[in-house]
């Protein structure tokens, strides 16, 4: 088991990618909390979970607000006695071209997928400064990398996910944490389903192995990025996407 006794806090761990990503973790006999926005659906997905593993547990809390972030955090060593890993992987979509793009709209992207992780991250980097260890692992964005039609909201975003997550890397390798980012491609889940067909298609013939990620291919890059297997990987930003940035 890869992640044995190691505690791990998952963000947007109801659905799709984090889900997987829970799934996952608690196979590697990780000890695993949640953290989401709906106290229903927090306590639908940890019943599911505990098919898994006993060692799940689960905390709404939404990652813009610090308050309650740094009480996921404490609430997470309580539970388990420490923070060994946190994947930051709670992010939105709100698409629209620069032209049609409301101020609301930008906001809000911002404030979730760049704000909540930097939240997060800071207060997760805290714990793991005291016990002088820790990874922490960021969901980027093939967009991030090269950009996209219609999402600069999201796109500057994972941008500046992949900035943080270098920077991070060079702040906090001296207390032994490790920082890095997953980009992943098209991956089936809500975010992606709610995308016209045409769309989806023409990204499975981008392709160069002609298909679309499942989150179970995200999950397995995670467990490795968070395991003592990459005990010498920090600063990077590792594409998941079937090969559509050759
Ligand atoms: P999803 O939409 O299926 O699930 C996201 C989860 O995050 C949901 O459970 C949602 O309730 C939660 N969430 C949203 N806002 C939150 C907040 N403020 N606080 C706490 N939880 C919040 O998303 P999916 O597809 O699983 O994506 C996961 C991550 O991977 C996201 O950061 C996304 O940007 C990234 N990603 C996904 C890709 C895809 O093709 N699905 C491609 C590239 C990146």
């Amino acid at each position: 088991m890869k992640l044995l006794n190691k505690t791990a806090i998952i963000t947007g761990g109801c659905k799709g990618i984090g889900y997987a990503t829970a799934i996952k973790f608690l196979k590697e006999g990780a000890n695993v909390v949640i953290i989401d926005l709906d106290q229903e659906e927090i306590e639908h997905a940890v019943t599911n979970l505990r098919e898994y593993s006993e060692r799940i547990e689960g905390f709404a809390a939404d990652v813009t607000d610090k308050k309650r972030v740094e009480t996921s955090i404490q609430f997470a060593i309580e539970q388990f006695g420490s923070l060994d890993i946190l994947i930051n992987n709670a992010g939105i979509v709100q698409d629209a071209q620069l032209l049609k793009m409301e101020e609301d709209q930008w906001d809000k992207v911002i404030d979730v997928n760049l704000k909540g992780v930097f939240l997060m991250t800071q207060s997760a980097a805290l714990r793991m400064k005291e016990q002088k260890s820790g990874v922490i692992l960021n969901a980027s964005s093939v967009v991030g990398l090269y950009g996209n039609f219609g999402q600069s909201n999201y796109v500057a975003a994972k941008s500046g996910i992949n900035g943080m997550t270098k920077t991070w890397a060079r702040e906090l390798g001296r207390y032994n944490i490790r920082v890095n980012s997953i980009a992943p491609g098209f991956v089936l889940t809500d975010m992606v389903k709610k995308m016209p067909e045409k769309v989806v298609n023409m990204m499975k013939e981008k392709s160069l192995l002609n298909e679309i990620g499942k989150p179970e291919d995200i999950a397995n890059a995670y467990a490795f990025l968070a395991s003592e297997e990459a005990r010498f990987v920090t600063g990077t930003v590792l594409s998941v996407d079937g090969g559509l940035t050759p």
